[in-house]
């Protein structure tokens, strides 16, 4: 296969692709080239979920069925669908033999649209969702609560309808007779469009290259450090949409398996840079289950399937979600070029605002999490003004072993709070060897104050990012003191349905 050629099946139709910037969007190209305008703009930033469609792709074991997920095409740069196939909501009544597809006729029946702008990404969202449920046999036996499709839709917004009609649809689109994607075909499809070469092509001074192993992204790194590397181009988007950066040099990482991997590694998790937030948090999960809620919440569905746990660690933001609870769990990042491999703790990776220990030659390969302690009480929270899809005023990550009552080893991690996702020290030291208890959760407090100096911002003062964190802390005392610990919905203002459902 030529390797300046991008390749990618859309609607079932294999599609060549030449002679585009490498940071053209797949949104752009739909609309623009191709002439599908059922997929919309809105935001250009990943928010609103007007252009969200379905990317296909071979399973790790290509023997599986292939993977079905939503994405948002306003940020997808379109080489890394390269060996992909992209499902627009014009394929969905093909599905349905010309008729409308079920999840559109429940749409229909529900009265789940007004305007109609939203309606291509939600019924794209609802799609992937209605494949899952068949997929994995649930079809047959219930149609998927309000909670899971409110979940799947978390990413689309709609300023007209409301969200109640749009839910009821979600609930009776598995009425009708199933109308499902062949998978064995879009397997079949994707087999043949699959590459050994690397795909590697300039355009107008911009170059694109998607390396296939780590030794070649090593090299490449080595050779090209000014170059911009690019996972799930979740942030990169942004900085080309909405910053109107130009990016001359791009190694794309995503088509490097090793770095997809997310492996056991002695009784943790090694999770490579290029896992998907999605696979990320599942790994995570089932490990740490107290961290379910801080992953539902971060970002939406699609950005979730596109972004990277590397990407999250790499962008280093302080109010990146994911970094407080890695470094309350102890997490270590994992360092390679063509030098040689180092591992850090994550904490350490982080010197200054945006500033990280990483080498111009450098990329981040792994996170590594340490396996569970015994004992050991783990919380993390998200303040932010809206349940989905929000940016965190303050993000806190905490853990702690209690054996007989007594506090040992614990470990603070706050974002929104300092220039960088940053361990409260001073906090600390005020709750190793001591016991669990309401004086020495007022003498945490008084130190969290010790700890930092809060960002002052539009999304929050620094009064109010003092007062949350300590609060945040009160709830993790309450949560697991000795005594009469109480559970999560005892200390939360409002159950998680009443902040995710309401109208439009
Ligand atoms: C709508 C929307 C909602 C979001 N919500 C949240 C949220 O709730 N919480 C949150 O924390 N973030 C959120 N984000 C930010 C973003 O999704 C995450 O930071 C994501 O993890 C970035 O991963 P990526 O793979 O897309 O990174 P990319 O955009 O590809 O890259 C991000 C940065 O990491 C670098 N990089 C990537 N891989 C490596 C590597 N292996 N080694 C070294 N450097 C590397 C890139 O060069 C770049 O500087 C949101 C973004 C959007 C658009
Ligand atoms: S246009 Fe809003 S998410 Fe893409
Ligand atoms: S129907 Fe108008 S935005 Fe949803």
């Amino acid at each position: 296969m030529d390797s300046q050629t991008i390749r990618i099946l859309l609607n079932g139709e294999p599609v060549a692709i030449t002679g585009l910037a490498p940071t053209t969007s797949l949104l752009a190209w739909l609309r623009g080239a191709r002439g599908l305008v059922g997929t919309k703009e809105g935001c250009n930033e990943g928010d609103c979920g007007a252009c969200t469609v379905v990317v296909g792709e071979l399973a790790a074991d290509p023997a599986d069925a292939p993977r079905l997920y939503a994405v948002n095409a306003c940020i997808r740069f379109l080489p890394t669908l390269d060996g992909k196939a992209v499902f627009t909501v014009e394929h969905l009544r093909s599905l349905a033999g010309g008729a409308l597809h079920p999840v559109q006729q429940a749409l229909v029946d529900c009265h789940g649209s007004q305007c109609g702008f939203c309606t291509p990404g939600f019924a794209m969202s609802l799609w992937a969702l209605y494949e899952d449920c068949h997929v994995r046999g649930e079809a047959a036996a219930a149609p998927p609560s309000p909670a899971r499709i409110r979940s799947a839709i978390a990413g689309n917004l709609c300023r007209c309808t409301g969200y109640r009609p749009i839910i009821e649809a979600g609930e009776r689109m598995l009425d009708a007779p199933p109308r499902l994607l062949d998978r064995e075909r879009l397997r079949t499809a994707l087999l043949a469009l699959r590459r050994d070469d690397t795909l590697a092509f300039d355009h107008e001074g911009c170059r694109f290259v998607a390396p296939r192993s780590v030794d070649e992204l090593l090299a490449l790194r080595s050779r090209h450090p000014a170059a911009t590397l690019l996972a799930g181009g979740t942030d990169l988007g942004l900085w080309v949409n909405k910053g109107l950066r130009r990016l001359d040099t791009l190694i794309h990482t995503g088509e490097v398996a090793a770095l997809r991997a997310i492996v056991p590694n002695a009784g943790g998790l090694r999770i490579g840079a290029a896992a998907s937030l999605t696979a990320a948090f599942a790994a995570i999960v089932r490990l740490h289950p107290e961290l379910a809620e801080l992953w539902e919440r971060f970002a939406s569905p699609p950005v979730r399937n596109a972004g990277t746990l590397g990407g999250n660690v790499a962008n280093g933001s302080p109010i990146g979600d994911s970094m407080p609870a890695l470094i309350a769990l102890g997490a270590r990042v994992v360092l390679a070029s063509v030098r040689g491999r180092r591992s850090l703790a994550l904490e350490d990776f982080y010197l200054d605002y945006l500033k990280k220990d990483l080498a111009a030659d450098e990329i981040i390969e792994a996170i590594e999490l340490p396996p569970p302690a015994p004992a050991r009480r783990l919380r993390s929270w998200k303040l932010a003004k809206r349940f989905d899809s929000d940016i965190s005023a303050v993000c806190a990550g905490f853990a702690l072993e209690l054996r007989a009552g007594t506090i040992h080893a614990p470990r603070i991690a706050i974002g929104g709070m300092a220039a960088t996702p940053r361990r409260a020290t001073a906090t600390e030291a005020a709750l190793a060897g001591r016991p669990w208890d309401e004086a020495t959760l007022a003498a945490a407090q008084r130190a969290l104050a010790d700890d930092f100096a809060p960002l002052d911002d539009l999304r929050a003062s620094a009064g109010y990012r003092s007062r949350a964190a300590a609060g945040l802390l009160t709830r993790f005392f309450l949560e697991t003191r000795p005594d009469a610990p109480l559970a999560a919905a005892q200390t939360r203002a409002f159950a998680a349905e009443d902040l995710a459902g309401g109208g439009g």
